[in-house]
């Protein structure tokens, strides 16, 4: 006892040397300084970069279909077959990371490269042999991988069942995730499983803005989301229960969201702010993330109203039982989180009838006066202000930034627009972390290379790197941004001068 208290007597002393109290590590770190464990990487996912999109036994994606049969449906004409066929050449983007000084790197499995027909009864081994490279050479060069399991490119053949409205996908996507787990899962230690199903919802309200274009608004983009929260409990709880002992990693969600700010300091704006965060965030956040569960009531109550007065007997919004909303909640071990930009906001009625766009009620503006790319605006308080948000919902969860990025036009190398970008939000992150004392452990920038924007084709880049899909050997430049966040990367401090620059400060605090 007193060999305790003589131990805290020296302790004391040395923590008060010279009459100067010492704090803690946290504080003791400079304001523009990163903790020693932080992750910085960058991301991709296989639709938009793999291409061989029929090589060595690999199945139809919903994408692959669409823009085969519709081929005016991108900006260009464009599709995914080829992207960056970062499937042949996947060694030049871990070189890529090297020279960024990422320790992570997030990319996605193609589900019909592993199971062609989404199904077990077809097990590619050639694609999970190539997946097994990728792993591979990330870790002989000191990369960790972070795995998405689902960026879109559901099989096709699961597409004929209904997709992702009919529970059945869930079971599919079980045993897709415990193939994943099996095979990669001695060295993948860090899992996503499911990509921003918020924006890929919108593959099942509308006909042209995104795979398989189900064009079933304010109904099937509901009903996906009770398949979708279940698919993801099943799979966190699959690995719980059978892997995490003998693996030792980690599974989250990646959801998205940008900022909205109240278009003036109303109430009424600020309702809409919050609404807009609840049906965009919260509708997949909530039941997992909050200690109450279910979908926010917010939403549950707007949708079942707008139901009603359709003259429909029950909401379009699915209810989860009081089991499923117990099984769902808790089943993650860390948030990931995509953002890009800021916008204004004040309520009004959009949208067609039914529609989520409808039933949120709520008018967007472009905030001005800040730096623009293509389609966002660069305003790095919009994502403190978001990180606030999260961790006040779902204080309990640390926080991956899985993306955060700048879309030029073709042919910038010289992207100044993109380093200010993230050295302001960088900045922000920071911020975040030092003094507002949010759990941020990662950063990994959209994207590491160019690549297919989804419906805008190849017309907006947002790239680290340059790809010339023009050449058949699809070669990788450094743009400029690569040695300004490299160098953020190695040294894990923004330069003080640019952090003291920034623009972090929300501006209603
Ligand atoms: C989010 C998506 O996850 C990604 O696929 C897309 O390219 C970026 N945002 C940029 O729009």
């Amino acid at each position: 006892m007193q060999r305790v208290a003589l131990l805290v007597a020296v302790l004391t002393a040395v923590s008060v040397l010279h009459g100067v109290p010492q704090p803690a590590l946290a504080s003791r770190r400079a304001a523009n300084q990163f903790p020693d464990d932080f992750y910085f990487g960058a991301s991709t996912a296989a639709y938009q970069t793999e291409g061989a999109w029929d090589a060595d036994g690999k199945g139809v994606s919903i994408w692959d279909h669409m823009l085969h049969s519709q081929p005016n449906l991108t900006a260009d004409g464009q599709n995914g077959d080829v992207a960056a066929d970062s499937y042949h050449r996947f060694r030049d983007d871990v070189q890529a990371l090297v020279g960024l000084n990422a320790n992570v790197y997030r990319f996605s499995l193609s589900w019909p490269r592993i199971l062609p027909t989404g199904d077990t009864d077809n097990v590619n081994q050639a694609g999970i042999d190539h997946y097994n490279d990728v792993i591979d050479e990330l870790l002989a060069n000191g990369i960790q991988p972070m795995v998405t399991l689902y960026h879109w490119d559901l099989p096709q053949e699961l597409q004929k069942l209904g997709g992702w409205p009919n529970i059945v996908i869930a079971d599919y996507f079980v045993e897709y995730a415990r193939i994943a787990f099996e095979n990669f899962g001695d060295r993948v230690k860090l899992w996503l499983t499911l990509n921003e199903p918020d924006i890929f919802s919108l593959g099942y309200s509308t006909a042209a803005a995104f795979a398989p274009g189900a064009n079933s608004s304010g109904i099937a983009d509901y009903l996906m989301a009770r398949t979708i929260l279940l698919a993801h409990a099943r799979v966190y709880r699959l690995y719980d229960e059978q892997f995490r002992e003998a693996q030792q990693g980690r599974v989250g969600i990646t959801l998205e969201c940008n900022w909205y700010e109240p278009l003036t300091n109303s109430t009424e704006d600020a309702d809409a702010s919050e609404r807009q965060l609840q049906f965009q965030l919260g509708m997949y956040a909530q039941p997992i993330f909050s200690s109450s569960g279910d979908f926010p009531e917010v939403v549950k109550q707007r949708v079942a109203a707008n139901s009603e007065a359709e003259g429909r007997t029950r909401s379009r919004l699915p209810a989860l039982s009081q089991e499923e909303i117990d099984y769902v909640k808790g089943t993650a071990d860390f948030f990931g989180l995509n953002h890009y930009s800021t916008s204004l906001i004040t309520s009004g009625l959009q949208g067609s009838i039914p529609s989520k766009e409808y039933d949120t009620a709520v008018v967007t503006s472009p905030i001005e006066g800040y730096p623009t790319g293509e389609g966002m605006t660069d305003v790095p308080w919009g994502l403190r202000k978001l990180l606030r948000w999260v961790h006040g919902q779902y204080p309990d969860y640390q926080i991956f930034i899985t993306e955060n990025g700048f879309a030029d036009p073709p042919g910038v190398l010289n992207d100044t627009g993109r380093i200010h970008y993230h050295t302001g939000y960088l900045s922000a992150v920071l911020r975040a972390i030092n003094e507002d004392e949010i759990p941020v452990i990662g950063y990994s920038a959209w994207a590491l290379i160019d690549t297919l924007e989804w419906m805008d084709g190849y017309t907006k880049k947002f790239g680290l790197y340059a790809v010339d899909f023009d050449d058949p050997e699809r070669p990788r430049t450094a743009k400029a941004s690569v040695s300004v966040l490299g160098q953020i990367y190695q040294s894990k401090e923004v330069p003080l001068q640019d952090f003291e620059d920034a623009d972090t400060t929300p501006p209603l605090l």
